[in-house]
């Protein structure tokens, strides 16, 4: 039996944060000493939360500010810290503290028009680590946790300003999803990029009652 886009997203939501942490560590290596650790956002204490959200504002804030998307920090952290968010932390050390964080990615299981998709909200690496290959290994294991949920797509937005990251996604394997604004002639500062999971064709109607005929 198969399973429709929103069936599919109602379950992943529910999975517990071990499940998606045995697929941190069967896809990570063990290299630079680093420690990748799958938490729910109701998961991370205070001190974790001051942590993310600080190297998020250290990353993005004057970026955002300086772009459509806005820099409005009552409502990213209510966005951030989400009942639904999920992250993955990366922490340089064998324990997952605060002060040991270098990177981390916040993402959900939904769904998007008729697709049911992990979306990449924040992929954050601190300035000291990055180009060692963290963010390729972030973006691997949210493909793994993506497949093995059967999600459809990857799918995350960039700012055209952050050229940085426009080349990381492109390097890493990301295109233009069909709903970027782009593709409607729209000329916006964004860009709604997407990796494909499962190719398949879905028709999920209802069969009809009797379908011997
Ligand atoms: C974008 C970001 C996440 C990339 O993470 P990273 O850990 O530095 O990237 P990696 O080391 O894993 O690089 C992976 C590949 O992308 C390429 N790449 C990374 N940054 C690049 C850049 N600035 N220009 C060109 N290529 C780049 C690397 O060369 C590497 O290719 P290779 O594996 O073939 O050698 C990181 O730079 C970052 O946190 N930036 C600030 C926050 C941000 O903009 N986040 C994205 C918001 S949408």
């Amino acid at each position: 039996m198969d399973f429709t886009p929103k069936q599919r997203v109602r379950a992943a939501l529910k999975a517990p944060s071990s499940d998606l942490q045995r697929l941190c560590e069967e896809n990570t290596t063990q290299v630079l000493d680093l420690l990748y650790v799958a938490r729910r956002s109701s998961e991370l204490g205070a001190p974790l939360k001051q942590a993310v959200w600080s190297l998020l504002e250290k990353n993005m804030r004057v970026l955002c500010a300086a772009s459509s998307l806005g820099w409005d920090a009552k409502k990213k952290h209510a966005e951030m810290f989400h009942r639904f968010s999920r992250f993955i932390l990366v922490f340089q050390g064998p324990e997952p503290l605060a002060e040991n964080l270098v990177a981390f990615s916040m993402f959900r299981f939904e769904n998007e028009e008729e697709y049911c998709v992990l979306y990449c909200y924040e992929l954050q690496v601190n300035e000291e680590m990055r180009g060692m290959g963290i963010g390729r290994c972030l973006m691997n294991v949210l493909e793994c946790i993506g497949s093995e949920w059967r999600m459809q797509k990857l799918m995350l937005t960039v700012l055209k300003a952050n050229k940085n990251a426009v080349k990381f996604y492109a390097t890493v394997g990301f295109q233009i999803d069909v709903s970027s604004p782009t593709n409607f002639g729209y000329k916006e500062d964004y860009e709604i990029l997407s990796r494909v999971l499962e190719e398949e064709d879905f028709d999920f109607e209802e069969a009809p009652p009797n379908t011997n005929h």
